[in-house]
């Protein structure tokens, strides 16, 4: 569990004891309407408080008042100037918060019950109207829905970031090459650049999914009231526009107990994570000694506190291990909303939390990678060049070369596997053979066959669109400049 936009639990503990201590109002019994004669148990009071983490929302809270009061005015429901009273009062608690001064207490509950009671306490009696025609429910998901839409941004510069790192290191490969791998066994060498670029269309995609979640987070639900709309001549519109989303919830049940988005964010994230611990995988396992094909800088790597000679890849680690978290946040919010009736229910008070973790998680990892890829990695030529030196992965393009001669594949592909087991009881490789050795196998092999064999040429030549060859990495390549500039 976290607090604050992703604090540890033990921070959480000793956060809630000081709000216990530092509360500003007089316990639950001030809270609620008359009906309630006694306080809540201070246990209760502490489990039913959401003002360690909400907090979190506490800008977009002002915002969406700030447009809610000056709605009101408009609609004739307040004076002009008891809304700007209410602007300023919201005004001066965004000045107090930046400044330490605005310290709820667990008594408040919540961000909302905490800036209303401070604007009461500033203004008196016209703070006492800001909430007319609202309820915490259209306002909890408003404040939310202001605050992911904020993060989406934030998170949409991170993987533009992370792409360009890629590319870059691209640009800068565009000539190496790197054994290309099927079940982790060589298959068949690739540029490197290739390799890289195909990051780089995952999180385009990844930020397409953004893109098209913040579509569906940009729906204000507020003036949904408690569930059912209200008779206070309120213009939903109004305040929707002033807050810069792109339209309203139509119905107000629908408006208040939709989560849909939060799960959207959350698969879309973890789709981000999946890319992220792949790229990290293939950097620890580059780095490994018995791969070699990167050297980790000074400046993303850590030492062993026992073991002298070790240099090891905590970030490319730790990014595959977080995924854990964001995917587990998805599970949550699924299992919290399944089942749930309409429309608000409490239960909805634990997609903060989640949502939080999620968001500044996956944002953490963007950033590390992007700062991995940017100054954390060296490729190493010389390693990479014996790699893709050394293997069969050539041994396709034998085939390839009798199928251009008129072999019918499944003869050729036969063919060479017999030369393969020819060359492994020998203790050779393809291009160690001598052309009359080849010709014993098939008399349409000539000298030629030695160029198509060497790994810069194999590559070369696989120029199918979206290949690897390096006329088409290269007009990728260009792509991509452009698409990214
Ligand atoms: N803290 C609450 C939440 O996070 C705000 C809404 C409370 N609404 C209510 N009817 N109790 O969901």
């Amino acid at each position: 569990r976290v607090c604050r936009d992703g604090q540890s639990p033990d921070k959480l503990r000793k956060s809630t004891d000081d709000l216990m201590a530092g509360g500003v109002t007089g316990g639950a019994a001030g809270t609620w309407s008359d009906r309630f004669e006694q306080g809540l148990h201070p246990v209760i009071e502490r489990f039913n408080a959401s003002i360690g983490f909400d907090i979190t929302l506490l800008q977009e809270d002002l915002d969406g008042s700030v447009a809610h009061a000056r709605m009101l005015a408009a609609c004739g429901v307040i004076s002009d100037d008891e809304a700007r009273q209410l602007s300023e009062g919201l005004e001066t608690i965004r000045t107090e918060a930046a400044a330490g001064e605005f310290q709820p207490g667990l008594a408040d509950e919540d961000v909302h019950f905490a800036v209303e009671r401070r604007l009461i306490a500033l203004l008196g009696p016209v703070g006492k109207k800001l909430h007319t025609g609202r309820s915490r429910n259209d306002q909890v998901g408003t404040d939310l829905r202001l605050w992911l839409r904020r993060r989406l941004d934030d998170l949409d510069a991170c993987v533009l970031r992370f792409q360009r790192a890629l590319l870059s290191q691209a640009l800068a490969q565009r000539t190496t090459l790197i054994p290309g791998y099927t079940h982790l066994q060589r298959a068949q060498p690739v540029c490197l650049a290739h390799h890289l670029l195909a990051y780089v269309e995952m999180l385009e995609r990844d930020r397409q999914r953004f893109r098209d979640v913040r579509g569906r987070v940009n729906i204000s639900p507020l003036g949904a009231a408690a569930l059912a709309g209200t008779p206070v001549p309120i213009d939903r519109r109004l305040t929707a526009d002033a807050l810069g989303f792109d339209g309203i919830y139509a119905n107000s049940l629908d408006a208040v107990s939709d989560r849909d988005f939060a799960v959207e964010f959350a698969s879309a994230a973890s789709l981000v994570m999946v890319h992220l611990s792949r790229l990290a995988e293939e950097v620890i396992f580059w780095a490994s000694e018995e791969c070699g094909f990167v050297r980790l800088t000074d400046r993303c790597a850590t030492g062993s506190s026992l073991m002298p000679q070790k240099k090891n890849p905590d970030v490319p680690e730790l990014v595959r291990g977080k995924c854990g978290r964001v995917f587990g946040h998805l599970q949550g919010l699924l299992t919290m909303i399944k089942g749930l009736p309409l429309a608000y229910n409490k239960d909805f008070q634990e997609d903060k939390e989640a949502l939080f973790d999620a968001v500044r998680t996956t944002t953490d990892c963007l950033e590390a990678m992007a700062i991995l890829m940017e100054e954390g990695v060296e490729f190493r030529p010389d390693r990479l060049e014996q790699a893709v030196g050394s293997d069969f992965s050539n041994a396709t393009d034998v085939a390839d070369y009798l199928v251009a001669r008129d072999v019918p594949f499944r003869e050729a592909y036969q063919l060479v596997g017999s030369v393969v087991k020819r060359c492994l009881q020998d203790g050779v490789l393809l291009l160690d053979l001598s052309l009359e050795q080849w010709k014993s196998f098939h008399p349409v092999f000539e000298a030629d066959l030695f160029e198509a064999l060497a790994p810069r040429q194999v590559v070369a030549a696989r120029i199918s669109e979206g290949g690897t060859g390096f006329s088409r990495v290269d007009e990728q390549l260009a792509l991509w400049e452009q698409r990214l500039a």
